[in-house]
């Protein structure tokens, strides 16, 4: 069960891809981008995110999506009571201009507190090549590190996954080394490449960059 009802996002603090204060436990903030806009999942996305992520194009690299638009409902229901309950993150990805969710970002920890966790994400190949998935993707690394604090921030992407491997370099993760076999897929053993991203070097690139992240 979640520790309060979900408000609405306009009651919710907006941010633009900084730290938030708030505790994301209690709901995730509303991160504004250059092209979407990153929200708690809710419900009634289901139908929409069921249309974006079952096509076999989004499918192939990824852990099976729920088979149905209930399956989706169930999934959203899950994330939010794993978000009350301080071990994960999910955000819905939503277009300026739309108000259907076209794809998601999920955090999980892979230790109590966060200090390493794990990121994955797809959205709907309409809206492949972009620039939804950098800028969305800024604003979650942020996030991870700024206010679940993590430390190490990993990806998985199957080998044969040239967009996903394409969009984790793109975003300045590094690639560690090959996991052999790591992941069955429709009854076969894919290697994935393992992805890295720093705390401490994402600061420093900001920094880098001059002003970090301009929205
Ligand atoms: C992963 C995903 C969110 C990335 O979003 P996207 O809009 O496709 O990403 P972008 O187009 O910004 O970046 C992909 C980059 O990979 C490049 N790329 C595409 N095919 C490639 C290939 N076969 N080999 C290497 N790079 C490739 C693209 O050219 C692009 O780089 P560029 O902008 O410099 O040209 C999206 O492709 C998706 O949802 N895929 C299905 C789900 C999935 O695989 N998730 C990842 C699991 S790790």
């Amino acid at each position: 069960m979640e520790k309060m009802p979900y408000q609405p996002e306009l009651d919710r603090p907006r941010q633009t891809g900084a730290a938030v204060a708030s505790d994301w436990r209690n709901a995730l903030p509303v991160m504004i981008g250059e092209k979407v806009t990153l929200r708690e999942l809710e419900v009634k996305d289901a139908p929409a995110l069921f249309a974006m992520l079952t096509p076999e194009e989004v499918s192939r690299f990824i852990s099976p999506p729920p088979t149905t638009v209930e399956g989706f409902e169930q999934f959203i229901t899950w994330a939010r009571a794993e978000r009350a309950a301080g071990r994960y993150a999910c955000f819905a990805v939503v277009p300026h201009g739309m108000e259907t969710a076209i794809g998601l970002f999920q955090v999980r920890q892979l230790e109590p507190g966060f200090g390493t966790a794990e990121w994955g994400f797809a959205i709907g190949s309409a809206f492949w090549g972009s620039g939804m998935f950098i800028d969305g993707g800024h604003m979650v690394v942020n996030f991870a590190i700024e206010t679940l604090s993590v430390l190490r921030l990993e990806a998985r992407a199957a080998v044969a996954n040239g967009r996903g491997n394409g969009a984790l370099r793109k975003l300045g993760a590094v690639q560690e080394g090959v996991l052999r076999r790591s992941f069955l897929k429709n009854g076969q053993f894919l290697d994935q490449m393992l992805w890295s991203i720093l705390a401490e070097e994402w600061r420093q690139s900001k920094a880098g960059r001059g002003t970090g992240r301009v929205h």
